[in-house]
């Protein structure tokens, strides 16, 4: 933009108003050129980047270049040029005017550096700051400042019992399934020996999906009430011999309280091949209790009841905070509550008249025989690591958690 400083006949008020509002208009268009211009080009490219570089010193040196910039030219035509009597308004004319050529040259640097910056972040490569600047930006930060600290992450207690029992079983030979949360009733009951409306269906109270009166009872979906569903599952995929556990997570309708959930995890075993014995089940789970909480702990049988096992069992193992005696000092051992024993899990040999439902796949009652067993991790975590209210598991607070880090 071509502008150049007139000379100035006239000093009145009006006259100098007018001198400077040209002046100024002039600079506001020649920031916008510049900082328009620049915003065009990428300053990756060292060209685009050499021409901005000029542009900037010719706008600088145009407008405050001590030897013919305009500032000094007004000082020279307008200031010093001026008769006697206006020298008054004019040196306050061209002191003002210093102070805004100056700062919008400041401005255009500062909002051209800034951008300069951004594509510098886009692109590393040639900069428009100098050494100097890059200096003084490193000035603001203290690189003796120790580094921001990330907390490094635990195995959560349930996870890492689970592993553990899990473990145990994988190195008698044992192998891993999974299967679905959302399960059918077919799986989590019908297959397993719960026929409609049997009364064992009440034992285990179930989360139902809304809405599915209209599909047949077998086909409506549910949240697994336990992991015995993926016995049948892995059964109709696997022929025997077959030993696997299955760990998952769980759902029943009870409120949340000290011992219960209405979500917690199980790990389910399944052993099947031909002359399975209820000595094989026996021998199975002492070891692996020795194996969890010792070996000086005893096991212990008593008969119960499960659809899908015949017969069924509850394990206890003696406790292993009282050592079986059920004090602890002078106190009563609460975690047993003084018995001595604690039941761990539920077992049993398949009923045949679940092998029926698998027949096809090479379970035939009358060739093979099996063992399952299924044990609550949650409240094995509990007891391992004496913990005394089951929901301190399932809030995420960091500070109970820390714990086990
Ligand atoms: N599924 C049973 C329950 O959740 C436990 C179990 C598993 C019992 C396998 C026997 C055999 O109560």
């Amino acid at each position: 933009m071509a502008y150049t400083v007139p000379k100035l006949t006239d000093y009145s008020a009006a006259a100098l108003d007018r001198a400077s509002a040209e002046l100024l208009a002039a600079l506001e268009q020649d920031v916008r050129k510049l900082l328009f211009d620049s915003g065009k080009r990428s300053s990756s490219h060292e060209a685009a980047w050499k021409l901005r570089w000029e542009e900037w010193k010719s706008f600088r040196d145009k407008w405050i270049s001590r030897k013919s910039g305009v500032l000094t030219q007004i000082n020279d035509v307008w200031l010093k040029g001026s008769p006697k009597e206006a020298k008054r308004p004019a040196g306050q004319l061209v002191n003002d005017l210093r102070k805004r050529v100056e700062e919008e040259v400041a401005r255009a640097e500062a909002s051209l550096t800034r951008s300069e910056e951004e594509d510098q972040r886009a692109s590393p490569g040639q900069s428009f700051a100098s050494m100097d600047d890059a200096l003084r930006t490193l000035e603001g930060v203290d690189i003796t400042l120790p580094g921001a600290r990330r907390p490094i992450g635990a195995e959560h207690p349930v996870m890492r019992t689970m592993h553990e029992i899990v473990g145990v079983f994988q190195r008698l030979g044992y192998s891993v399934a999974e299967g679905p949360v959302v399960e059918t009733d077919y799986y989590n009951f019908e297959a397993l020996n719960f026929p409609p409306d049997h009364p064992a269906r009440d034992t285990q109270d179930t989360l139902f999906i809304a809405g599915q009166q209209s599909k047949p009872q077998r086909e409506r979906l549910l949240l697994r009430t336990h992991t015995s569903p993926v016995q049948i599952r892995t059964m109709e995929k696997m022929r025997p011999p077959l030993r696997i556990v299955i760990p998952g997570t769980v759902h029943r309708n009870d409120p949340p309280d000290a011992s219960h959930s209405p979500m917690f995890h199980q790990i389910e075993g399944l052993a099947v091949d031909t002359n399975i014995t209820f000595g094989d089940l026996k021998g199975t789970l002492d070891h692996a209790m020795k194996a969890l909480f010792g070996s000086s702990v005893k096991t212990h049988f008593r008969p119960s009841f499960f659809p899908f096992t015949e017969p069924s069992a509850e394990v206890f193992v003696s406790c292993f905070l009282c050592g079986g005696s059920g004090k602890r000092g002078a106190d009563p051992c609460r975690p047993c509550k003084q018995s001595g024993w604690i039941e761990v899990l539920g077992c049993g040999m398949v009923d045949p008249n679940v092998f029926e439902f698998v027949k096809d796949n090479g379970y035939d009652p009358k060739k093979v025989s099996g063992f399952a067993f299924g044990m609550g991790v949650d409240r094995l975590a509990l007891l391992k690591y004496g913990v005394d209210d089951l929901q301190y598991f399932f809030q995420g607070d960091v500070r109970f958690l820390q714990q086990f880090g």
